[in-house]
């Protein structure tokens, strides 16, 4: 029976050296370690043996299950490292190679300076409202003081669409619509504050400070204590917030249709503070807006009553804030979408 023993753990000895894989660490645990393996088999004689000889073999046949169990274990962990191996070099990553980038994007310069007037404004207790940019001849034109025939709405500045609708020339469109709006309501007091942006589109000659399409925030307040005061101190307000507080401002005599008095507000040159440079073409002033009090023929055009309410107005050039804020001097740049250029608004605005 030892013999027979011995045997078993020669071959076995034999084929674990041989195997090489998962299928014959199977076969051999299945032979050697299952409830019907040789060594089971064998243990069944051992009754048949003298007490003497029973623990003699009991000994060996527990040193042979020893040594089978840890040989099986062995080549099972071999097995599985040898396979973890394998994967992991079909898996390996190369750390050397350039990770992906992903681009925060930012605000446009444009948005970021709308942002902030509308902010400044809103404070101050402006209504945001938007329009759009096709627009009646009545409503970008008529009822803002401008008749058939008006210079200023000269076919030479204006796209028309149809004979009755353009694409608006200016934000003011939306001050006659709210005054319109604001005839029809049934409150006791009228006055309202309001302010909107979009683009405008003019015929004018393009270079680099004219586009034929730009953008601009128009503003307006109506009711019955707004005065010539309120206009200054509003204007002068937003410039100082908009720059620096140190801005000055000037206003300047003009002429739109719409407003009476007008007038052209300057803010002291962002750049040199008013001592004279390429910016400001040495006068020390940059022009800003357009600005006045409302016009009573509008008041009345747009079905208020002149002696009741008066208002002020102001339109901005959000391009050429941006262009002073930020030191820009092509209008292109705006609009060509380069990442470079844009990517240098990161860190302005919220
Ligand atoms: N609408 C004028 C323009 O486009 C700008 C302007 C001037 C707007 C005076 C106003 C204003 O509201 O009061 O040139």
């Amino acid at each position: 029976m030892l013999k027979k023993l011995e045997e078993i753990l020669k071959t076995f000895r034999k084929e674990i050296k041989d195997a090489k894989d998962k299928k014959s660490h199977e076969e051999l645990k299945r032979k050697y370690a299952s409830r019907d393996s040789a060594l089971v088999e064998i243990s069944r004689d051992l009754k048949d043996l003298d007490p003497d000889q029973k623990r003699e073999f009991g000994i060996k046949i527990n040193e042979v299950r020893t040594e089978v169990f840890s040989a099986l274990n062995e080549l099972e962990d071999a097995l599985k490292y040898e396979e973890l191996k394998k994967q992991l070099e079909k898996e390996k990553i190369d750390i050397s190679l350039q990770g992906m980038t992903f681009k925060r994007g930012s605000k446009h310069p444009l948005n970021l300076v709308i942002d902030e007037i509308s902010d400044i404004f809103t404070e101050l207790g402006y209504e945001m409202v938007s329009g759009t940019e096709f627009e009646s001849d009545e409503y970008c034109f008529q009822k803002l003081n401008m008749p058939i025939g008006h210079p200023a709405r000269d076919m030479q500045d204006t796209f028309y669409v149809d004979e009755k609708n353009v694409l608006r020339t200016h934000c003011t469109n939306m001050t006659a619509r709210r005054l319109t709006q604001l005839s029809k309501m049934n409150v006791e007091e009228k006055s309202i504050a309001s302010i909107s942006y979009g683009n405008v589109y003019r015929r004018d000659d393009d270079d680099a400070t004219h586009s034929h399409q730009f953008m601009q925030i128009d503003g307006f307040a109506v009711g019955k204590k707004i005065n010539f005061a309120t206009l200054k101190w509003t204007l002068e307000y937003m410039c100082k917030r908009l720059f620096s507080p140190k801005t000055k401002i000037r206003l300047r005599p003009s002429f739109f249709p719409f407003t009476e008095p007008s007038c052209e507000v300057d803010i002291s040159c962002v750049n040199c503070s008013g001592s004279g440079c390429k910016v400001c073409k040495n006068t020390g002033w940059i022009e800003i807006l357009g600005s006045g009090m409302i016009a009573p023929e509008v008041i009345e055009q747009n079905g208020l009553d002149s002696n009741e309410v008066g208002g002020l107005a102001f339109g901005i050039g959000v391009e050429r804030v941006a262009m002073l804020k930020f030191g820009i001097n092509n209008i292109r740049d705006f609009y060509e979408n380069d990442i470079r250029f844009l990517e240098q608004f990161k860190f302005f605005g919220d």
